[in-house]
């Protein structure tokens, strides 16, 4: 398959890509309030006569392209922001203060427009459909009911879907570059709450109390112990403890502290191991006179790429940027809800490089200072309508369904 009338049209678009990716950029919005950029995306649609579904999930867009003949493919884009204060002095820099797309989400979802855009243009050579799936809130793990994929699933928006692509900017790979791996690619992500409770007494007597402080400075040491010492050198795990709050005073014996963190695993059974560990290493307060409250908050499950579906995109991948463009690139402990779609249908999840190489600032994501170079979202959006075509010309059609469902 050729995909050069669609390089060239998505080159044609990249005005309108930067456009929409700065005026998202410009206004910012957090988990489940993307108001205004669901309604970007919606104005958009409805422009092209694309149809769409909006309130999915809150402030979730669902779109679709091409006939309904029994196999669709989704292509997924990420739209909330984080809370951080953008220190880029740009242009488009962020009007909202303390908030900040610093983690792509407004290159995705810009990339994903300009996927339905080509896509809609070619509505005729479609065998199959393209559904578009725009989500809140994939940055967050709330206490109950799941981030934005979580709950588009449970909405329903993967009940027709056979396959699913998402893909994440990259700074750590120049632009033009796009980074696939078949298999565990990113971390199970938790959370956990862990108040470890003492008796406060006066500072200069503390026999008279049990000292929370020294509690948790006992329980963060065992912690360390539990990826060193009980986790088989084989597999990877990380327990970060990432915030430690307690006392009031110099003179006052503390009796309580609360700490927060994040436990990162790729296996279902290490992850079981670490939440009933970590239970355990809180429980010796309990020896030494104090208490214990935890709350252990499972967040998304490993991010599992497809084998089958990794290949193709990666084949395609190469027609699209060039074969020595594409990598494979090595796991990450870092999390992302796109693992959701995959316990439901078979998904991958693809890196694009984004860092201009002429740019001596440093762009990680979740930092104040991150922005991307724009030149990616016309191959983004290639990239993304390039894999829904060749994949419904595949297997769209009666017989390469019948290939579909035998290898899975
Ligand atoms: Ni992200």
């Amino acid at each position: 398959m050729e995909f050069e009338s669609l390089l060239t049209a998505a080159h044609d678009l990249a005005p309108h890509l930067s456009a929409w990716r700065r005026a998202l950029h410009r206004w910012p919005e957090l988990a489940f309030g993307e108001q205004r950029t669901a309604a970007l995306v919606a104005a958009r649609l409805h422009e092209w006569g694309i149809p769409c579904a909006t309130e999915i999930a809150q402030t979730g867009v669902v779109a679709w392209v091409g006939p309904e003949t029994g196999v669709t493919i989704a292509l997924r884009a990420d739209m909330d922001a984080l809370p951080i204060p953008e220190e880029n002095e740009v242009p488009y820099r962020s009007e909202r203060p303390g908030l900040m797309h610093a983690c792509g989400h407004d290159a995705h979802t810009a990339m994903l427009l300009g996927a339905a855009r080509l896509l809609k243009a070619r509505e005729a050579e479609l065998p199959g459909r393209v559904k578009f799936i725009f989500q809140p809130a994939e940055e967050v793990i709330p206490d109950e009911g799941g981030s934005g994929a979580w709950r588009m699933i449970a909405e329903g928006v993967l009940d027709d879907v056979d396959a699913i692509v998402g893909l994440h900017v990259d700074p750590t790979l120049p632009t033009g570059r796009v980074g696939i791996r078949p298999g565990p690619l990113m971390a199970a992500a938790d959370r956990f709450e862990l108040t470890i409770l003492g008796k406060a007494a006066h500072g200069a007597h503390p026999y008279q109390g049990v000292d929370a402080i020294v509690l948790a400075a006992q329980v963060i040491t065992a912690v360390q112990t539990l990826v060193s010492r009980r986790i088989p050198a084989s597999k990877e795990a990380v327990v970060t403890f990432g915030t430690i709050q307690g006392g009031s005073k110099e003179n006052i014996i503390c009796d309580r502290v609360v700490l927060t963190g994040t436990v990162r695993t790729f296996e279902a059974a290490i992850r079981d191991q670490l939440e009933a560990e970590l239970a355990q290493v809180a429980s010796l307060v309990r020896a030494l006179g104090g208490d214990y409250r935890l709350r252990y908050v499972r967040g998304s499950p490993p991010v599992n790429n497809d084998g089958l579906l990794t290949g193709f995109v990666s084949r395609v991948a190469r027609q699209v940027v060039g074969a020595e463009q594409v990598v494979e690139i090595p796991k990450s402990t870092g999390g992302e809800d796109f693992a959701w779609y995959q316990q439901k249908t078979r998904g991958t999840f693809v890196r694009l490089g984004c860092h201009d190489p002429a740019d001596p600032q440093p762009r990680a994501l979740h930092t104040p200072t991150f922005d991307l170079d724009e030149a990616t979202l016309p191959l983004g959006a290639a990239l993304l309508a390039a894999i829904a075509i060749a994949w419904l010309q595949e297997y769209g059609h009666r017989e390469g369904r019948s290939r579909l469902r035998s290898s899975s």
